[in-house]
């Protein structure tokens, strides 16, 4: 029997991780931030002193990136980069940034395939991020496009980042967020885009035992639980 595999795309700040994170909880299966693999990268380059714009400095260094996942059993996803667990590094807004900008170059994009399919081809995956339903899973079973008004997902990263002690405004946040949704909408490989058979999901007007609810109906009905 095959593994089965469900994409949720989605902009930044829909909820996309916490909905995989339920979905993958209840169906006992793998959830694969590949946001964080992107994280990594920018990590990576920020660390050798080259900008993650800069698209023949990261083309020079990505060969160079060794990526390991692991998952201990912690609940966390540890991001192994040659060597080091660097997961804790990875959730400022400097590397949202950077992994946005990043992500853009196609080198970057095509390295990092293969380590995300592969998860699918040995494990039964609830994958979060841009283009998984789109380019890096077309075959899913079951693809789930998250979305949410721009000023209801800058509010909810804002409590996120405020909680975790960054010192941040609304302001700020939103104009990151429309940034990042401008920059991952039109680029020119693997843009969010919600893949034709996609069921669209907005959660601007509910709150995540209700998202959570929808998002479940829909797996259920795919993989005819
Ligand atoms: O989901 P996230 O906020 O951790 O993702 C950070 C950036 O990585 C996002 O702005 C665009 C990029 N990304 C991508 O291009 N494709 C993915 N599948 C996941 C993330």
């Amino acid at each position: 029997m095959g593994f089965y595999s469900i994409a949720i795309d989605g902009p930044s700040g829909a909820g996309k991780s916490t909905m995989a994170r339920a979905v993958a909880a209840k169906l006992g299966c793998v959830y694969l931030d590949t946001g964080a693999i992107y994280r990594t990268v920018a990590y990576h380059m920020i660390l050798m002193g080259i900008s993650p714009k800069d698209r023949d400095g990261v083309n020079r260094l990505i060969d160079d990136v060794n990526i390991d996942i692991r998952f201990p059993g912690d609940g966390v996803q540890h991001m192994i980069l040659n060597g080091f667990d660097v997961t804790d590094e990875l959730r400022t807004p400097e590397m949202s940034r950077g992994a946005s900008q990043v992500s853009a170059h196609p080198a970057v994009r095509e390295v990092l395939l293969d380590l995300q399919r592969d998860m699918a081809k040995k494990n039964n995956v609830v994958m979060d991020g841009r283009d998984i339903g789109t380019v890096v899973l077309p075959d899913a079973d079951v693809k789930i496009f998250l979305t949410a008004d721009v000023k209801v997902r800058a509010k909810r990263r804002l409590a996120e980042l405020q909680a975790r002690g960054e010192k941040t405004t609304f302001a700020e946040v939103l104009a990151d967020l429309e940034e990042r949704d401008e920059r991952d909408s039109t680029r020119a490989v693997a843009p969010l885009r919600c893949a034709p058979d996609a069921v669209r999901v907005d959660t601007s007007d509910c709150g995540i035992d209700e998202s959570v609810r929808r998002i479940l109906a829909v797996v259920e009905e795919k993989l005819a639980l």
